[in-house]
């Protein structure tokens, strides 16, 4: 079975073409840009893929993360690959609680915004395909997450995801591929935690001095955005062999 990557030089389709082998193309912005729907069905039709995993975006960039989506929905269908399209909590925001796989998306951001169009593109040009929304991706100190809690500062106390290891999520994520399952899955952690309770497992786990972690809040800062938001991925963990393992299981030594 071959697989075709996007967004294959970042950092969840690195571990995703790691977990593949050598029957997975990853490709970057380099190998087609997104906005390009030519170079997408050209960079589709050349790697023949049964498989398109879409693990592609830009934060600030609607015609990579929404209209590229599309694009990328468009190839798959035409060439009959199975696609699983990577979204986010991000499409959720407004009120603290869990959000599962019926709620609508009410996203307080552009990116969430971008993220939840991507998903109704998606879903109406490949019915067949796996949305999967997932949460903060936590993995060696090179995380995203990681590299903040090196560098120190403040972290909220009043933003609570449910954060993912990177190697739970793409297995979990290969699994959704060659399943028969379509549609919204939520692929996130067992645990719900604040971004500060996060940073302080992520310190100790890479043996830094918690002091340089600093309690803060949105609401204090007069930051607008999602607050507390926890995706419920009960229903997806039932279709699934692997574990998604929740930050304070997978942060803690022993
Ligand atoms: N990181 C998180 O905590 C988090 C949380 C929730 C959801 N997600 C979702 O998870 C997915 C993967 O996130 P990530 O953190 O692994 O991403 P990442 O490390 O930032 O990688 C982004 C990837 O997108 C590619 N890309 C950007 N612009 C492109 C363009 N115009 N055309 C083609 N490819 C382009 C980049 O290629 P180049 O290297 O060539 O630029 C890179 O491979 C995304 O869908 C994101 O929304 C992430």
């Amino acid at each position: 079975m071959r697989f075709l990557i996007l967004g294959g030089t970042g950092g969840l389709g690195a571990e995703l073409t790691r977990q593949c082998g050598p029957s997975a193309t990853a490709a970057g912005s380099r190998d087609a840009d997104l906005r390009d729907p030519a170079a997408v069905r050209d960079l589709v039709r050349r790697v023949r893929p049964d498989v398109i995993v879409n693990a592609a975006y830009r934060q600030d960039d609607w015609a990579v993360t929404a209209d590229g989506a599309a694009h990328v929905a468009v190839a798959a269908r035409a060439h009959r690959a199975r696609l699983v399209h990577v979204s986010s909590d991000a499409v959720f925001s407004g009120r603290p609680g869990r959000f599962d796989e019926t709620c609508p998306p009410c996203p307080a951001t552009m990116y969430g915004a971008a993220k939840a169009a991507a998903e109704t593109a998606v879903r109406a040009i490949d019915p067949a395909a796996v949305v999967a929304r997932t949460s903060l991706i936590v993995g060696g100190p090179q995380t995203v997450i990681a590299a903040r809690v090196h560098a120190g500062g403040v972290f909220f106390t009043d933003d609570v995801r449910c954060p993912v290891h990177v190697a739970d999520l793409a297995a979990a994520l290969l699994e959704l591929a060659v399943s028969r399952y379509a549609g919204v899955h939520h692929v996130a952690g067992a645990d719900a935690v604040s971004r500060y309770e996060l940073a302080l497992l992520i310190a100790a786990r890479d043996g830094l001095d918690p002091s340089g972690v600093v309690a803060g809040t949105r609401a204090a800062a007069g930051l607008s955005g999602a607050g507390d938001v926890r995706l419920d991925s009960a229903a997806t963990q039932a279709r699934l062999t692997v574990t998604l393992r929740g930050a304070r299981d997978f942060l803690t030594p022993g």
